[in-house]
């Protein structure tokens, strides 16, 4: 078999060995807790659900759906931009609905990057921004997402020729792995740096609805340009608890959306309709479970970081996602101290290198994982803690 030379180019699947050793744990009985995997435990609200069941039953449903997705999803995600942000888009131009965003962040890679075009993309950052670039023969220019500059970008410190030279930006606020946030002033630099080297700008916004002590994500859309030369991908996952429906959205610059639609016209066939009218529902119904489900991980949150700093482990208090971004002690690499924190405390934590180079020195912590098992995670590692004084 002769596979394609671009499989090669992916780099090593870090997680790999991490992986193998939580399964030989598990095979050999030992309880694992996971703080690995950033997918909500809390369950889809139920109104959703209702509306995904009733949609089922209607054979209407049960066809091919279209690539654009129905006028009326289309319709209510322009709606609820207009609503939380204050952003007025055209849902038959300006919006197009995603088999969730990761699909639609693979994917945009095919619509700007031929071989050898650079796309610049944080580091750390979630990996579709880069694996997306680089299976479409592009090559990644990673910018540093320092603690120091509070994990945004210097786009001062990008050489001009770089900039000019790259077609696509990459940028997510609030962000995953850091949890860090972006206000518009930052999104204001982003635009004058991207109309000046003549970049599109692809911000990925899934976190906007997951934040803590009265914050409230803005938009990129929000920014006066962004609109001219951007698009922000966003998604029912996060904030609906939807992540195993697969359903998200981008919007923003007709072109740029008018690309995504043509490439995924060829290689899809859209949502299940049914799975549309549920985020038709998601986007128009009751939005309450929003402020009771922040309130969970803010307590989750707290207690987690007040046991993270008693174990040394320190950590910056995220005002929004549900991603705890935390230093590991000196002497051990990401990967040593998320094996460490495995074989001898039974924990399962995310390395830091797995989203990028400056990943090293930190692991990642989710919060979803349920009060119970949270409350267990935590005692293990004060234990833990205190046998290897
Ligand atoms: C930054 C970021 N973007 C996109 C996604 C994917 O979300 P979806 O479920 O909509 O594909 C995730 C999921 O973890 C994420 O962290």
């Amino acid at each position: 078999m002769d596979l394609a030379k671009r499989l090669n180019r992916l780099p090593p699947y870090l997680f790999v060995e991490i992986n193998q050793r939580i399964a030989e744990l598990k095979a050999r009985g030992e309880d694992i807790i996971s703080f690995a995997i950033g997918d909500p435990d809390l369950p889809t609200p139920s109104h959703i659900i209702e509306h995904m069941c009733q949609a089922a039953h209607d054979p209407a449903n049960h066809r091919y759906p279209e690539t654009a997705g129905l006028p009326e999803l289309r319709q209510a995600i322009a709606e609820w931009y207009e609503r939380r942000f204050g952003v007025n888009l055209n849902p038959d131009k300006e919006v197009l609905p995603l088999i969730g965003s990761k699909e639609g962040i693979g994917h945009m890679a095919l619509c700007f990057i031929e071989p050898g075009d650079l796309a610049l993309v944080p580091d750390p950052s979630y990996p579709p921004f880069f694996m997306g670039t680089i299976l479409a023969g592009g090559r990644p220019y990673f910018m540093p997402l320092k603690e120091a500059n509070d994990f945004l970008p210097d786009f001062k410190a990008i050489p001009g020729k770089i900039a000019d030279k790259a077609k696509l930006m990459w940028l997510n606020y609030p962000n995953n792995p850091t949890g860090a946030i972006a206000g518009l002033d930052f999104f204001e630099k982003a635009v004058d740096f991207a109309q000046k080297h003549d970049l599109a700008i692809c911000h990925d916004a899934p976190y906007t609805e997951v934040a803590f002590d009265g914050y409230k994500p803005p938009s990129f859309m929000q920014t006066a340009g962004a609109k001219k030369i951007g698009v922000e991908f966003h998604s029912l996952s996060k904030t609906y608890h939807m992540t195993g429906w697969r359903i998200g959205m981008v919007v923003g610059n007709a072109d740029m959306v008018d690309a995504l639609f043509r490439v995924k016209s060829n290689l899809d066939s859209g949502i299940p309709q049914a799975i549309q009218y549920a985020a038709v529902e998601a986007l128009r119904g009751s939005q309450e479970h929003t402020a009771e489900r922040n309130a969970i991980l803010q307590r989750r949150r707290d207690k987690l970081l007040k046991v993270l700093n008693e174990i040394g482990l320190k950590a910056r208090i995220p005002k929004a996602t549900f991603y705890i971004w935390a230093k590991i002690p000196q002497g051990y690499t990401s990967i040593d101290f998320t094996k460490k924190l495995l074989d001898e405390a039974g924990i399962a934590v995310t390395p830091g290198t797995g989203y990028g180079k400056e990943g090293e020195g930190y692991i990642r912590l989710s919060l979803t994982i349920s009060d119970d098992r949270l409350e267990q995670g935590m005692s293990r590692l004060l234990a833990w803690h205190r046998r290897s004084k």
